[in-house]
């Protein structure tokens, strides 16, 4: 089995070996950005982590499919910096602010396209799982999206709500990396499902953890702007559990944070910081991430992984955590 390091650097040889000099520049400059700022590649180094757990053959069927689901990810960036209208990505302009809406659209666009062209380098007699499992995924991703898009205009969601609309924007495809890492690596059925369980969890707790670190993460190391979810009164989890546990004089007060338009954007964000510090936020943000964390784990207890493949996707998974990027 590899170090994660070792899974690390094959995909970053992988993406830095595809080729998108091509014309028409404005269509393909934005992928080659895009790719060349970086990002922490936890899909793709997830797929050939779970690949890893039954086979050391590193190449093309598996290397190109976990590619593709970078690629994918990184669409959804671009045309989520368009929806969430983010200044930053990865430290650096995002692609809509450098160039402009129509040149980040189409981009995502063929990058999408690109994503299948690389998912179908598979092996040949798990095309059809896999081909069923990125495309119902990635529409997921999309119905996530506009769900996400549609609750920042209503004032309230329920944490059910809210769990629902992140299990499709973001756990679907962390869950879906996992899976198809064994599909391809032909681990059966039973045990793919259950690394799809377990990265779905971790999957619910990294965007728990990405709407903290939105609010209280340090802006030169998160690479987005600190606040961006406060500005775009996103129903973030920690919203949504202040509307639970606040009293009705802080509901008033969050209402009335809500309504503060772009113009006080910086007041804005530092009073609802307050409100959450009030209320414990971070705390209990905290803690609702180790416990999907726990759940995760308990998954691959419940399932037939020797000792060596379950401390690999321990691993994984305390990396993931550990994150403040
Ligand atoms: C950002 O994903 C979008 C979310 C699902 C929270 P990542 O945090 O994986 O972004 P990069 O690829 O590392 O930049
Ligand atoms: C994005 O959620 C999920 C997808 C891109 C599908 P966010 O809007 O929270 O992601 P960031 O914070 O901009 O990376
Ligand atoms: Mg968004
Ligand atoms: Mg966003
Ligand atoms: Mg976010």
């Amino acid at each position: 089995m590899f170090a994660i390091e070792e899974l690390d650097r094959y995909v970053e040889n992988g993406l830095a070996a595809l080729n998108f000099r091509m014309e028409p520049k404005e269509l393909y400059q934005p992928i080659e950005y895009m790719i060349s700022i970086g990002g922490k590649h936890l899909r793709p180094e997830l797929c050939l982590l779970t690949y890893n757990l039954f086979s050391d053959k590193i190449e093309k069927p598996i290397l190109y499919p976990a590619l593709a689901l970078e690629i994918f990810h990184e669409f959804t960036l671009i045309h989520d910096d368009i929806m969430d209208q983010a200044e930053l990505r990865r430290g650096q302009q995002t692609v809509y602010r450098k160039w402009d809406n129509n040149i980040a659209i189409l981009s995502g666009d063929v990058m999408s396209i690109k994503a299948y062209e690389l998912l179908a380098n598979c092996p040949e007699h798990v095309l059809p799982q896999v081909l069923a499992l990125f495309s119902k995924t990635a529409a997921q991703v999309c119905e996530g999206q506009q769900y996400d898009m549609n609750f920042e205009s209503i004032p309230y969601i329920t944490m059910e709500d809210y769990i629902s609309m992140i299990s499709l924007k973001t756990a679907v495809l962390i869950a879906c990396s996992a899976k198809m890492g064994a599909l391809i690596a032909g681990a059966d059925e039973k045990i793919a499902q259950s690394l799809y369980e377990f990265a779905f969890d971790l999957g619910i707790a990294f965007q728990i953890h990405d709407d903290l670190l939105d609010t209280f993460g340090q802006g030169n190391i998160f690479g987005k702007k600190i606040g961006g979810d406060i500005l775009n009164n996103k129903k973030t989890w920690l919203l949504v559990e202040s509307f639970k546990i606040a009293d009705n004089k802080q509901k008033e007060e969050l209402n009335a944070i809500m309504a503060m338009g772009i113009e006080e954007g910086e007041e804005k964000i530092a009073r609802m910081k307050q409100m959450y510090e009030t209320l414990g936020i971070r705390e209990s943000a905290t803690a609702a991430i180790m416990g999907y964390y726990n759940s995760a784990l308990e998954i691959i207890e419940k399932n037939d992984f020797n000792g060596a493949q379950k401390e690999q996707l321990k691993r994984f998974a305390d990396k993931l955590i550990k994150r403040i990027k």
